[in-house]
């Protein structure tokens, strides 16, 4: 007779123990062990516990292949139980462990693999080869792929969720049915938020990729004292124009922040430039060596700017003039608020790096076509009139930042990376391992977003973005996407603003800390060109991710399929840098939104004629009284990560089990706390006015969840 000491571990989640009954059965390659059932006196199996459990065998069980775990009934109601890890000392004393970290529904059997990650390549046994297929087959029934509209990237299926039956072999899922009363159509107000949430579709979201309890309660207490305040002041009803410009810093009197009062109190031309570099949208600057035919400024027009002993093509030549082209916006849809149509417009701005390094512009196109209805605005203009160009922008900027830069490039890619994940990868696969931390929560928030910000009836009404400019915006966006885009030093380089000082400064630090980890970590299983081409696990996650999040296009560069350890390493960097780095686009948008006129819609069409706008003029064109409340709210929702957080490089799930991902994990957090240190001592920021934070490592969450 032989021991197999066997030590379960429950997640610390509020209702992540069970009362189920649980048997486990160990496989190895001489044979199976009984099934074993966990049961020891008292309470087996609650939260945050870890129990020891004896499985006696007549004979040794050889090398552990698979660990069964079997859930099933008692005397109580059907639970879900989160088992986090499992871990078994042979009688030889090697320590095996069966990393799980998912919620179990329902009555049903899995099979774990032990921690060793493995590609396909490496597995020879049938049973193993046969458990990565049924796996893969479980999910892709699990996660389906949804066209939410034409031009978009596919999106999880929620609906599907329902159709699965529990208790399936390797499928840990079951649908929570819906409790809550709703109206007939399923849909309900939540309370102090001014929108419909479907709250069904929110419910039977899959456990394991579910908001936790914690991070939802929270995110309910974030919205809704700030959305009471304002009710409670007759605000979110008043419809027509602010009377003052004073009166809009009054609207969020309780939740100031150092860079929102900075923001209310700068309109100054230097402020402007600088959030083109250090803003919510740093990605619209390219660097001109001559001027476009549809911006015909002339060395006249900014020669005051300029100042003496230069001129337009002297700073043309020597790369430190800069254009942020709204181009993308020339046929944007209008779409009205409050029963009246809004505008957009697609302005050129010219921008100038001076002396003194900071970026300021020379000048404004409100149109993408010059002629005698679309002045060059200018900074010798009139005050109201210059302001009212870079309000324009400021618009423009809005509309891009949210539609485009936030909501495309970081959440819906990465919503498709983590279905991609879930569906192609199996859990010992190295890829999974090393991405499903940075998937966290990603299908869930852009479900709710959909549900709530995004549907139908609270685009139009609550936001001033508007569902056909979304729409417009979004399939527009990604037509024209690139590879190049994806990776931040391509896309520097690109635009040719690689040498700005101080651009992306934090960014590219993470970025490369973030590539040394992942070719550190994947030149362990990838060593050769070979290793990665016969991966056909590989070679389909990559394959789906292309056509579905990239719809195909082949003019997006995506390289489909890496054919080298350098082209995956590369891929992989930007999928992680892009799901953690969503912070630098994100955490600033109630710091850089609150103040209305730096992220306005408009309600007048763009000025033909220099010499006409006044205060009058100008507020009648900002936002209404409703609808600049209701923006700073979704502004104060989206930008507070309601706890729960794991911040970028931290893996509490240790999918990873070997000494050398071990060590690669290690390396990865002490180059992040160093660059923490950096930013928070280094002049740069100690210098500033406005320091820039965001990307400080221990704020940036591993993955898209807010
Ligand atoms: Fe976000």
């Amino acid at each position: 007779m032989t021991v197999y000491r066997v030590c379960v571990g429950t997640g610390p989640y509020l209702m992540a123990g069970t009362l189920d009954n649980i048997f486990v059965t160990l496989v190895g390659t001489c044979g199976e062990s009984p099934k074993r059932r966990l049961d020891r006196v008292g309470r087996d199996l609650a939260p945050g516990s870890v129990q020891k459990y004896k499985v006696r065998c007549s004979e040794e069980l050889g090398e552990l292949l698979l660990l069964r775990l079997h859930k099933e009934h008692a005397f109580f109601p059907k639970d879900s139980w989160y088992c986090s890890c499992i871990c078994v000392t042979t009688p030889g004393g090697t320590l095996c462990h069966f990393p799980c970290y998912q919620w179990i529904e329902g009555y049903c059997t899995i099979e774990l693999r032990p921690g060793t990650a493995r590609t396909i390549c490496q597995d020879s046994l049938p049973l193993l080869l046969d458990h990565r297929k049924w796996e893969l087959q479980a999910r892709q029934e699990c996660y389906r792929w949804k066209v939410p509209t034409p031009g978009f990237p596919s999106i999880v299926d929620v609906s599907s969720f329902a159709e699965v039956e529990s208790d399936k072999k390797f499928a840990l899922i079951k649908t929570v049915p819906c409790a809550d009363k709703g109206d007939s159509s399923g849909n309900r107000y939540l309370p102090g938020f001014p929108m419909k949430t479907d709250i069904p579709s929110l419910l039977s979201m899959e456990p394991n990729i579910r908001y936790s309890a914690t991070k939802t309660t929270l995110l309910l207490f974030n919205a809704i004292p700030a959305s009471l305040g304002m009710k409670l002041r007759g605000l979110l009803d008043r419809k027509g124009s602010w009377k003052k410009l004073d009166d809009i810093q009054n609207i969020m009197c309780c939740h100031k922040t150092f860079t929102s009062e900075y923001v209310t109190e700068h309109c100054e031309d230097h402020f402007f430039g600088y959030q083109d570099l250090n803003g919510v949208n740093p990605v619209m600057l390219h660097c001109l060596s001559s001027l476009p035919s549809k911006l015909p400024v002339t060395n006249d027009m900014v020669a005051p700017s300029l100042g003496p002993g230069t001129c337009l093509q002297t700073e043309l030549e020597r790369g430190l003039i800069f254009l942020a082209d709204y181009w993308i916006l020339v046929e944007v849809p209008v779409h009205c608020i409050n029963g009246r149509p809004q505008y957009a417009a697609s302005p050129l701005c010219l921008l100038w790096l001076n002396p003194q390094g900071a970026l300021v512009p020379l000048a404004i196109q409100v149109s993408q076509t010059p002629g005698p209805d679309s002045p060059i605005f200018l900074p010798t203009d009139s005050d109201w009139d210059w302001l009212l160009a870079k309000t324009w922008v400021r618009n423009s900027e809005f509309l891009v930042h949210e539609n485009n830069t936030h909501f495309l490039c970081t959440h819906l890619l990465c919503e498709a990376f983590a279905v991609a994940t879930l569906r192609q990868l199996p859990l010992c696969h190295p890829i999974y391992k090393l991405l499903l931390p940075h998937t966290r929560y990603t299908p869930q928030m852009n479900t709710l977003a959909r549900a709530t910000l995004l549907n139908p009836e609270a685009v139009d009404k609550v936001t001033s973005i508007g569902r056909q400019v979304l729409l417009y915006l979004m399939s527009t966006g990604l037509a024209h996407f690139t590879y190049t885009n994806f990776c931040l030093p391509d896309s520097l380089r690109a635009r040719g603003v690689q040498d700005i000082p101080n651009y992306h400064d934090d960014g590219l630090k993470i970025r490369a800390a973030i590539e040394s980890f992942v070719s550190e970590i994947m030149g362990f299983y990838y060593p050769s060109d070979a290793s990665v081409q016969q991966d056909s696990e590989l070679q389909a996650w990559v394959g789906e991710i292309f056509a579905q999040a990239f719809l195909g296009w082949e003019s997006s560069g995506i390289p489909s399929p890496p054919c080298t350890p350098g082209e995956l390493g590369k891929l992989l960097t930007a999928v992680i840098f892009n799901c953690s780095a969503h912070a630098a686009v994100n955490s600033g948008q109630h710091d850089f939104g609150a103040w209305m006129p730096n992220a306005p819609s408009m309600r007048q069409p763009p000025p033909q004629t220099k010499g006409t706008t006044t205060l009058k003029s100008y507020l009648d064109t900002l936002p209404e009284v409703n609808t600049t409340c209701n923006n700073i709210l979704l502004f104060w929702l989206v930008s507070q990560e309601p706890k729960d957080q794991r911040p970028l490089g931290t893996y509490p799930d240790e999918h990873f089990t070997e000494e050398r991902p071990l060590r690669s994990i290690a390396i990865f957090q002490s180059r992040l706390a160093q660059i923490s240190r950096d930013i928070r001592e280094q002049e740069r920021n100690r210098g500033l006015k406005l320091p820039y934070t965001y990307l400080d490592p221990p704020l940036i969450e591993n993955s898209v969840s807010i």
